[in-house]
């Protein structure tokens, strides 16, 4: 077995070698003048069972054609088995045709990823479960459901009076998932997204007066979903407001929103690599065991 890593996060790729105790194999990615990349093993991978990590985060392309190219080498040096290990699947949000003339852009990455060589996926918490769907091969479905909820038990020091909310109604089984894990009641947020940026939180169905409010969402990117609920969660009572993200991603106006915002933590796990150590509030949960 052995485990190389691209360029997303090397840190998570470091944890889970260690994790697996083993070193993590040597590979080499360089850009050339013309923005071609090159990749090549320095080690020989010839009937080996070889896991690729590989978060696709910003710069999204740059990181998705890394991977291609490094499963694309493996089959080619012979490895006997090569899996794609995907902590963050960027183009889920595109699951489906939901306007005229556009791409299944999740469909094209698992039929690229497929395409390269890759005999097996393992990634956590999509953000449309059905993505699972595009790809023939085998795909481990990871959560980081257990991670999340072992943390706010003993960050919210018993949840007696703390209640689980949904930012939109996409965030509703994963909410309630959690909220029956942790045994706490359940709110809902009405969201509107304006543009790619901007979203607009409107009814809240559910009580969070006086109480502490865990906000569930399976990513933060611009933090407009966070910030409007939060706000929102505020004007209606609650006391504390708390957020908890699988997939810190953290882009654009990200932190600085998060500072402003009346929010007392937000914790993401380390799939995405960790970008926001600038702010104080931001806390980082670890998923390297579970991988
Ligand atoms: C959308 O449906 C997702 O579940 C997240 O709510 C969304 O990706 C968060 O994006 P942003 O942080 O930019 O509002």
């Amino acid at each position: 077995l052995m485990v190389f890593s691209g360029q997303s996060n090397l840190a998570l790729a470091r944890e889970i070698a260690d994790n697996l105790g083993i070193p993590l194999g040597k590979s080499t990615t360089q850009r050339f003048a013309n923005d071609c990349l090159f990749v090549r093993y320095e080690q020989s991978l010839r009937e080996g069972d070889i896991f690729i990590i590989q978060s696709l985060t910003p710069p999204v392309q740059d990181h998705l054609v890394e991977l291609l190219m490094m499963i694309d080498a493996a089959k080619s040096s012979s490895a006997a088995r090569v899996t794609a290990v995907i902590p963050y699947y960027a183009y889920a949000r595109s699951d489906k045709k939901d306007a005229p003339r556009i791409s299944i852009a999740a469909r094209l990455v698992a039929d690229l990823i497929q395409t390269a060589g890759a005999d097996r996926v393992l990634t956590m918490t999509l953000h449309s479960a059905q993505v699972h769907g595009f790809f023939k091969v085998p795909v481990d479905h990871l959560s980081a459901e257990p991670v999340i909820a072992n943390y706010f038990a003993t960050r919210l020091e018993g949840l007696e009076n703390a209640v689980v909310v949904a930012p939109d109604a996409g965030d509703l089984k994963r909410a309630s998932s959690l909220a029956r894990r942790l045994a706490l009641p359940i709110a809902f947020i009405d969201k509107q997204r304006l543009s790619d940026t901007e979203v607009t939180s409107r009814g809240l169905v559910g009580d969070v007066q006086g109480k502490t409010a865990l906000i569930v969402d399976d990513e933060v990117s611009t933090a407009g979903t966070l910030v409007q609920a939060a706000e929102l969660l505020v004007q209606h009572g609650a006391e504390a407001v708390y957020a908890a993200f699988t997939h810190g991603v953290y882009v654009g106006p990200a932190i600085e929103r998060i500072e402003r915002a009346p929010i007392v933590e937000v914790a993401a796990t380390n799939t995405c690599a960790y970008r926001a150590q600038v702010s104080q509030k931001i806390k980082q949960l670890s998923v390297g065991p579970l991988f």
